[in-house]
């Protein structure tokens, strides 16, 4: 075992309001080989503007627990609660972004990001002018007449990112988003999620396997164990942004998440 890792304070002075409240959840699934818990008694809370990482081996609950939060299945037991009220169904205060995020092939990426808004009452020119500012906002202005198909797996990643942004979500469910790109689109994608997030002040759920990936985005680590996926310990990252990757105290929370990870 190796000594538990030290929780410090959060790097925001003050107190935030709490917006998002896991409360004892739980969920389980019947298998062909009988009852399968897979949550027991997961409870957290996040901030507004908070950047949480699940962390956590392939298999302990993670995207289970994100579908819960997203309302796509409900809970076995325990609830969420999203500004006091209960998540019964997905939502546009919630949006979610998966590891390979399906664009509409036949849509060009300025239509794509466009898409999600065809309902809502906004004049055209408003539109456009969030469409422009979101094209910007992820680097697109140049590519907005490609389609899907001529574009790299970052670049798919950053409409995905742009065409659920547009919405205003309250709150970003991102389950393992880069994590079938190389290791140089992944470290461009990162980087863009926090000057995105430091722009627009979302709160955030990111689960990744990948414990750089948790230590260079997220405020706060859940550390998940697994058969049974509970939450083990939080960690605070109290660490300037932004932050150096190659930093001792990076490494140094790297290396105990390692370990832990592997106990
Ligand atoms: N609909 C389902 N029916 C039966 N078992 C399920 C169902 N969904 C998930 N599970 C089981 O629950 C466990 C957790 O799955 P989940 O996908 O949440 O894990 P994960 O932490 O996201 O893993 P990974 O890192 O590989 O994505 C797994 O053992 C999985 O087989
Ligand atoms: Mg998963």
């Amino acid at each position: 075992m190796t000594p538990r890792l030290k929780a410090v304070p959060l790097r925001r002075s003050g107190v935030k309001e709490k917006i998002l409240h896991i409360d004892r959840l739980s969920k389980g699934f019947h298998t062909a080989n009988g009852y399968v818990s897979v949550l027991d008694n997961v409870r957290f809370q996040a901030e507004g503007g908070e950047l949480i990482a699940i962390l956590g081996r392939s298999g302990c609950g993670k995207s289970t627990l994100l579908k819960i939060v997203g309302g796509f299945i409900p809970p076995g037991s325990g609830k969420v609660l999203l500004n006091g009220s209960p998540v019964r169904s997905p939502g546009p205060d919630r949006c979610v972004i998966f590891q390979e995020d399906a664009l509409f092939p036949w849509l060009t990426v300025q239509e794509n990001i466009a898409f999600g808004l065809r309902g809502q009452k906004q004049d055209k020119r408003s539109k456009a002018h969030q469409v422009e500012r979101f094209l910007g906002l992820v680097g697109l202005s140049e590519f907005r007449d490609y389609l899907p198909r001529a574009l790299s797996g970052g670049m798919k990643q950053r409409v995905a990112l742009a065409r659920v942004l547009i919405l205003q979500p309250q709150v970003l469910l991102m389950d393992e988003p880069f994590a079938s790109l190389d290791a140089q689109s992944r470290e461009e994608m990162q980087n863009l999620l926090l000057s995105l997030w430091q722009e627009l002040g979302h709160t955030i759920l990111f689960v990744t396997h990948d414990v750089s990936e948790a230590v260079i985005l997220a405020d706060r680590i859940l550390l998940m164990d697994k058969s049974p996926g509970r939450i083990r310990e939080e960690i605070g990252l109290n660490l300037l942004r932004p932050r150096e990757r190659e930093s001792g105290a990076l490494l140094d929370f790297s290396r105990r998440l390692h370990q832990a990870l592997r106990d």
